[in-house]
């Protein structure tokens, strides 16, 4: 498989035509953003992490008949995967309130959610990628509805794996953000899901195991990606 041109740089990821017009290489960066770019910085060896990491949890999702970009490994930081088109959609699940939904309902973070909380969001950064609702969605034709019903299907797919998957490393899943693309015309599952997308906090602890920890300036943010790397391994 030969790496050619660079089709793409996103904050966190690089995106590399192939040889094969149907595969891609995407490649981890350590940069680290947070607030739609306006807090800038690095994470050591974050962009190996979130490789390896996604790519576990792709297979194990893709055992359990939700079907994603991955198809190889390359190397710690490259990874071959299908060549999808985005959806411009962050289709967000929510277990237990935190972040942006505790701030606009007032809801204190950490407080269990009565239902697992779908929410979309357009993405568009000159507009700060905003909350958007399945009728707007529709109306801009950024889906079709049978998309979007699938999108919803294994958005809740997703999330009670990942939830169980988590909580045998010791995690609890308290919200994430995935992407979808369409490859042959199906939707399946694209871009990450890693200590950036996710929010982890430990079971016994309830410390932040995850991004906020650069977001908020928390500290320890390099070993708590490794740390969470470790226990995916075990
Ligand atoms: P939020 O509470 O800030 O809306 O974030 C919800 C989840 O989405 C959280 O797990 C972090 C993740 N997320 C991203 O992956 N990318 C983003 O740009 C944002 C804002 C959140």
């Amino acid at each position: 498989m030969k790496k050619l041109q660079q089709l793409y740089e996103g904050k966190a990821k690089k995106v590399f035509a192939t040889d094969d017009p149907k595969k891609y290489i995407v490649d981890y960066k350590d940069d680290a953003t947070a607030f739609n770019g306006e807090k800038k910085g690095q994470i050591a060896d974050k962009g190996i992490v979130n490789n390896i990491m996604s790519n576990i949890i792709f297979q194990m999702l893709g055992e359990k008949g939700i079907p994603t970009h991955f198809i190889e490994q390359l190397s710690e930081r490259e990874t071959l995967v299908k060549a999808v088109k985005i959806l411009p959609l962050e289709v967000i699940v929510r277990n237990v309130a935190a972040g942006s939904f505790s701030k606009r309902y007032g809801v204190e973070e950490g407080t269990p959610l009565a239902k697992a909380a779908l929410e979309f969001s357009y993405k568009k950064d000159e507009l700060g990628d905003p909350l958007i609702n399945n009728d707007h969605i529709l109306a801009l034709e950024l889906a079709t509805e049978e998309q979007l019903a699938t999108v919803t299907k294994y958005a809740y797919a997703v999330n009670e794996a990942l939830k169980e998957f988590f909580l045998e490393k010791g995690l609890k899943l308290i919200d994430f953000k995935i992407e979808f693309g369409v490859y042959d015309g199906e939707v399946i599952l694209a871009d990450e899901i890693s200590p950036d997308t996710c929010r982890l906090w430990d079971v016994k602890t309830n410390e932040k195991m995850d991004k906020d920890r650069f977001r908020r300036d928390l500290g320890n943010v390099e070993e708590t990606y490794q740390e969470v790397l470790s226990r995916m391994k075990k």
